[in-house]
């Protein structure tokens, strides 16, 4: 048997306007952890898709050698018989379903027309340890965070014996412990044989755990490196990544912070659905001119419902306390009123809450906007496009034209139009909840400047943030949450991640 389990020859990968993949070339070695880098759009989705047969043979050119053999998949379940696994960047269960009928969904074996529930739900029990899930295997998927609903896909690809598995950014949306979890269990399944591929924007992950790292330029394959002979850095892969060194993650400011702009006081929220569950616990804050705030804390600390309930109550219920804008005291009911005063909001949730896939891209930079560039009513489409450029530019959209739909951009280049159709709206406080996931470290570093600009001129920005690089390289402020408190606060100079987490523990 050959030494690679996967090996890709001269693939090039087109779509309308748009080469993804040019004569790409990779190999992976059988029984390693291999990691794939790049900057957004850079085709490391489409490959992966490619291998696992999302698009079959005759879509591509160039030769997908899988197991010694040429593949011909015509789809996901082609590539599933012979031990393919993938996990999409964007996960791909069915909500409503169970735990274990997730897993056992479309294989699933009948005896007369009746499936043995029992024996399923026993058998996932199986998948659920082997991940280190344990929850009970009819809990509706829902109700799982995002970081279980992974470890119930990973359950679901073990299931089915599977050879190779093909992460897409696994722990975009996981805090660091759950990370740290995600990683060792990609080590365990080293031990025990299975071949994983990785992509990651989380260079320091991938410096963690990858064998070999094979970064993606432009669609080219430009590099690979085996991690311990070549002892291979960051700024090694950073720089075959943008081609170019990047010196300064964080770009400098100077801040002078000048009145208060938004206060909070005593501010308290319970459970949209269960009544009784306070979510957020008698929370005050506040925010200056000219400031950065960062609200750190573990998943589930309360942080986004709390800035979600403040953003014209669009969380939660029963909430009290007050919010002053500028001294006056403002009720902001709505999410209307909230950005009529002043306030603007990027989701966490890009998908479900950000961002409409079937529309094009400018019409998703100008929808929170519409009245600044109509004129009697009707949308100055000239102006649109404008606008849409003139954001394409600056955080480097990567797409053939503004009038391309949004789905058919990658994932973080998705993120850079829910991240531009805010700055359009151009509001005074602007709250960002995780601003930066899942976006290469350039556009993280266009995206900080952008930030640090908006500030100088004068607006305040609130950043809540599960990456403590970030908050500890961008904000004046740091307020640390846990169990819908806030614990203690912190300024920039005496903040590091051992405070932040003390803090968040002990308070
Ligand atoms: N269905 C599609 N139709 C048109 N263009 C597409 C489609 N899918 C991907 N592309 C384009 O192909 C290129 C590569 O996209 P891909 O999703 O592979 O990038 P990526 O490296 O995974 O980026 P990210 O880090 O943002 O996830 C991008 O320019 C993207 O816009
Ligand atoms: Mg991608």
């Amino acid at each position: 048997m050959s030494d690679y389990i996967l090996e890709i020859e001269n693939l090039t990968k087109d779509f309308p306007g748009v080469r993804a993949l040019d004569k790409v070339n990779l190999k992976v070695r059988r029984g390693e952890i291999h990691s794939l880098c790049g900057e957004n759009g850079a085709g490391k989705s489409t490959l992966m898709s490619v291998i696992s047969g999302v698009y079959p043979r005759g879509d591509y050119r160039g030769r997908v050698v899988y197991n010694g053999k040429e593949t011909n998949y015509h789809n996901v379940k082609d590539s599933e018989k012979e031990g393919l696994a993938i996990i999409h960047q964007e996960l791909a269960l069915s909500p409503y379903l169970s735990i274990y009928e997730n897993i056992f969904l479309g294989h699933m074996q009948t005896k007369f027309g009746f499936i043995n529930w029992n024996r399923y739900i026993k058998e996932s029990k199986k998948y659920l340890d082997r991940v280190g899930l344990h929850e009970p295997p009819e809990t509706i998927v829902s109700r799982l965070g995002v970081g279980k609903q992974q470890l119930v896909e990973i359950a679901r690809a073990l299931s089915k014996k599977v050879e190779l598995l093909i992460l897409d950014e696994p722990t975009s949306s996981l805090n660091d412990d759950e990370s740290e979890k995600l990683l060792k269990l990609i080590l365990e399944f080293k031990k025990q044989g299975i071949t994983s591929v990785m992509i990651s924007h989380k260079l320091h992950e991938v410096l963690k755990v990858a064998d070999t790292v094979t970064v993606l330029r432009d669609g080219k394959s430009v590099a690979s490196y085996g991690v311990k002979e070549e002892s291979l850095t960051e700024a090694k892969i950073i720089r075959d990544m943008v081609g170019r060194d990047l010196t300064h993650r964080f770009p400098e400011r100077r801040s002078s912070p000048g009145d208060t702009v938004l206060e909070v006081k005593n501010w308290s929220v319970y459970h949209p659905d269960y009544h009784s569950i306070k979510v957020v616990d008698d929370v005050s804050f506040y925010l200056k001119k000219g400031e950065i705030l960062a609200f750190c804390g573990p998943m589930g600390a309360g942080r986004t419902e709390l800035m979600m309930s403040i953003f014209g109550k669009s969380y939660g219920s029963k909430s009290t306390g007050e919010v002053y804008i500028k001294g006056k005291k403002v009720e902001l009911a709505s999410t209307r009123a909230a950005m009529n005063a002043g306030l603007g909001y990027i989701s966490e949730d890009r998908k479900n809450l950000g961002l409409i896939l079937i529309q094009d891209v400018k019409t998703n930079i100008s929808t929170s906007n519409l009245w600044r560039i109509s004129r009697f009513g009707i949308v100055d489409s000239q102006q649109e496009i404008k606008e849409a450029e003139k954001y394409r530019k600056e955080l480097n959209i990567r797409t053939p034209s503004v009038d391309q739909l949004t789905r058919n951009l990658s994932g973080g280049n998705q993120q850079k139009v829910v991240v531009s159709r805010t700055l359009a709206v151009n509001p005074d406080i602007f709250i960002v909840d995780e601003p930066t996931r899942g976006i290469d470290v350039g556009a993280k570093t266009e995206i900080y400047g952008i930030l640090n600009d908006m500030v100088s001129r004068g607006k305040s920005v609130i950043i809540v943030s599960s990456e403590l690089p970030e908050a500890l390289g961008m904000a004046d402020r740091i307020y640390v949450m846990n169990e819908g408190k806030i614990k203690g606060m912190l300024m920039h100079d005496e903040a590091t991640q051992e405070k932040i987490m003390h803090m968040a523990l002990v308070g």
